[in-house]
């Protein structure tokens, strides 16, 4: 039986998620709650083989490539070293960066949707997340900001590929109506989006106790 809370944050490359996430693990670990970071793909072995994917070090067909993200997620769920599903059990919360709806929304830009779902269908039957943060900015701010902050840019990060997986992170919103989704406009002030974020959290938290 799950005890933690599993809170999942999404967004295009650059949307922000990395300083939100630090900002609620701050926050949570305020009001003393156990708290775990973690992200996907993960740190463990079919994650690391998965990131040789974003570096162009590996390269393989569309569908191999969703598989392996899909593999990884169970992997990060369910293995006995450091693995999410025995975390939540032991009522520490759990906050993701990136779950399956960034495999939605980046790996249908090339095989259809239906096909990406239907390939993450056990990760979605053992853990859906209590709530998933979407930190949503365009297409052109988001590479106004790669091309700032970064000196190399990975597979996904073309404009016009943006473009599409922000697109697709809608499509999937709109097609699994059953997922709780908070959409946060990521060009608002930092604090502002943190006290947004807050105030969808901090009930989960209370009614958990
Ligand atoms: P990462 O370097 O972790 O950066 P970010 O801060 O943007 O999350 O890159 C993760 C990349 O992996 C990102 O471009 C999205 C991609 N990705 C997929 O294509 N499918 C997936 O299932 C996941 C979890 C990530």
């Amino acid at each position: 039986m799950k005890k933690g809370i599993f809170i999942a944050f999404e967004g295009i490359d650059g949307s922000g998620k990395s300083t939100q996430i630090q900002l609620l693990m701050k926050k949570m670990e305020e009001k003393a709650q156990r708290c775990y970071q973690t992200c996907e793909p993960s740190s463990g072995p079919i994650g690391s083989l998965t990131r040789q994917i974003l570096t162009g070090r590996i390269k393989t067909d569309n569908r191999v490539i969703a598989a392996m993200f899909a593999a990884d997620r169970l992997d990060h769920l369910l293995n006995d070293v450091d693995g999410v599903v025995p975390k939540l059990e032991d009522g520490i919360h759990i906050i993701c960066d990136r779950y399956y709806f960034s495999s939605y929304a980046y790996h249908s830009v090339d095989v259809p949707m239906e096909w990406v779902i239907k390939t993450n269908e056990e990760s979605a039957k053992i853990l859906r997340p209590d709530l998933t943060i979407f930190i949503d900015i365009s297409a052109g701010e988001a590479m106004d900001r790669i091309t700032k902050n970064r000196f190399h840019t990975e597979l996904f990060e073309k404009e016009s590929r943006l473009q599409k997986v922000r697109d697709n992170y809608f499509k999937a919103f709109e097609l699994l109506k059953e997922e709780k989704v908070l959409v946060v406009d990521g060009t608002l002030k930092s604090e502002e989006i943190s006290a947004l974020i807050w105030q969808a959290v901090e009930p989960l938290l209370e009614n958990n106790k």
